[in-house]
C-alpha cells in the first residue's frame, strides 16, 4: 500500500519534495500546506492534492500517513510537534529546529509517542560523501588525522532566504554532521571567528564568513569555512568540497566536479547555473541523485520500522556544535562541548 504523504512549506525545498514524491514508487502526495495559499493552490492544480491551510490541520488529517515539514527554520517545531501528536511519521528538514530547546521537545515527543523522525541532512546520502564514509570506515585512508570542509555559498541565496537565517543553522549544520561523521567522535572544542559587510552592503544584518577549528576526543583536528559572500555573478560550487587526510591516505570531494560541464548563452546569474547531477536530478522524468535516496530511505524506515541512518541525537548534535560556533565566534573564546547546551534527551 502507498504511504500517504503530506508537505507543509511549499518553497524552495517543500515544491522539490512534492516533485520527487509524487513520482517516487510507494508514495502518493495526498494533502499540501502552505501559509501563502495561493502556492498549495497552484500546486494542487497538477498533484491532485488536498489544500490545508494549517499545519495541524494536515498533521491529523486521515489520509495522511507521513508529514514532511519543509517550512523555514524556526517554523519545525509546531509542524514536527504537530505531526508526532497525531502519531505520524515525521521528516523535517535540516536544521531540526533553531534552538536546542525546540529540538529536545521534538526528541521527547518522538520518544514518548514512538514516530519515526528523520531530518534531511542531505549530504549523508550524496554518493561522494557517503563514499567518503566507506572508505574511511573500511581503513583506506588510515587513521583519520585532519578534515576541512568549506561551503561558500553565493550572496544570491538572500533571494530565497532574506536574511532570516544564519550560516550556522543553514550551512553550519550541514558540514559539523559530515565532519563528526568522518571522524567518527565527539567534538571536545571549537573555536571560530567571523566577518561581516559584503552582506550588509547588499541590505541584510547577517554574517559574511565564519572559520572553526574543530577539535575530537580522538585527537582529529578539522576545520570547517562557511560562508554567503561569493559574489552574485560568480559560481559559487567551486568554493565548496571536503579534504580528509589519514595516515595511510587522503580523499577530496570538490561540489562543483561532477563530470558534468556546459555553458549555456542565457549567462550565470544563478546560485545553481550548472544543471545539477547530484542533489536532484531527474534522469529522463526519474528523480535520481540525493534527495530520492533520502526520501527512499525514510519511506523504507516508516514501512519497516528501522532506525534512520542518521538518528534525531546526530542531528540534534550537528545543531549543538552549530550554536557552539556561534557562541565561539560571538564571545571570542574556545567552547568546550562539555559545558555548552548539554543533550538530555537521547
Ligand atoms: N537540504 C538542503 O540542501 C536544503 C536546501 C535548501 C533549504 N533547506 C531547508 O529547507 C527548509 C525550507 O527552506 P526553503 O529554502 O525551502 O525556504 P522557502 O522560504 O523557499 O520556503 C518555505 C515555505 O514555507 C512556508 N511557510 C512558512 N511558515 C509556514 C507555516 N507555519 N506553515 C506552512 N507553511 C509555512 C512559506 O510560505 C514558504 O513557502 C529550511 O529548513 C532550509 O534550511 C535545505
Amino acid at each position: 500500500m502507498k504511504i500517504k504523504a503530506g508537505v507543509v512549506g511549499l518553497g524552495f525545498m517543500g515544491r522539490r519534495y512534492v516533485e520527487f514524491l509524487q513520482r517516487l514508487d510507494g508514495v502518493e502526495v495526498t494533502a499540501i500546506c502552505d501559509i501563502r495559499k495561493e502556492i498549495a493552490e497552484n500546486l494542487a492544480k497538477t498533484t491532485g492534492a488536498q489544500v490545508l491551510s494549517r499545519a495541524e490541520d494536515l498533521a491529523t488529517s486521515s489520509d495522511v500517513d507521513a508529514v514532511f515539514v519543509c517550512t523555514p527554520e524556526d517554523r519545525h517545531v509546531d509542524a514536527a510537534l504537530a505531526a508526532i501528536g497525531a502519531g505520524k511519521a515525521v521528516m523535517i528538514e535540516k536544521p531540526v529546529a533553531h534552538s536546542l530547546e525546540a529540538a529536545r521537545s521534538i526528541a521527547k515527543a518522538a520518544k514518548s509517542g514512538g514516530s519515526t523522525v528523520m531530518v534531511g541532512h542531505l549530504l549523508r546520502f550524496e554518493p561522494r560523501w557517503s563514499a567518503a564514509k566507506h572508505a574511511i570506515q573500511a581503513g583506506e585512508i588510515g587513521e583519520v588525522v585532519s578534515i576541512a570542509t568549506r561551503r561558500v555559498g553565493n550572496v544570491l541565496d538572500q533571494e530565497i532566504l532574506a536574511g532570516r537565517t544564519t550560516i550556522p543553522l543553514y550551512y553550519g549544520v550541514h558540514d559539523l554532521d559530515i565532519v563528526r561523521w568522518l571522524a567518527d567522535a565527539e567534538a571536545v572544542t571549537i573555536y571560530a571567528s567571523r566577518r561581516s559587510g559584503v552582506l550588509h552592503q547588499s541590505g541584510y544584518e547577517i554574517h559574511d564568513l565564519y572559520c572553526a577549528i574543530l577539535r575530537f576526543d580522538n585527537n582529529v583536528l578539522a576545520t570547517a569555512e562557511l560562508g554567503w559572500h561569493v559574489p552574485a555573478a560568480a559560481l559559487a560550487a567551486p568554493t565548496t568540497g571536503l579534504t580528509v587526510v589519514g595516515t595511510e591516505g587522503w580523499l577530496k570531494v570538490e561540489q562543483a566536479a561532477t563530470g558534468l560541464q556546459y555553458w549555456s548563452g542565457s549567462g550565470q546569474r544563478s546560485v545553481h547555473p550548472v544543471g545539477d547531477v547530484t542533489f536532484w536530478p531527474e534522469v529522463h522524468g526519474v528523480p535520481g541523485g540525493a534527495l530520492a535516496t533520502e526520501l527512499l530511505h525514510f519511506l523504507e524506515c516508516v514501512r519497516t520500522d528501522m532506525q534512520p541512518v542518521i538518528t534525531l541525537a546526530d542531528a540534534i548534535e550537528a545543531l549543538r556544535l552549530s550554536l557552539a560556533m556561534e557562541a565561539s565566534a560571538d564571545r571570542n573564546e574556545i567552547i568546550r562541548l562539555s559545558e555548552f547546551g548539554l543533550i538530555d534527551s537521547r
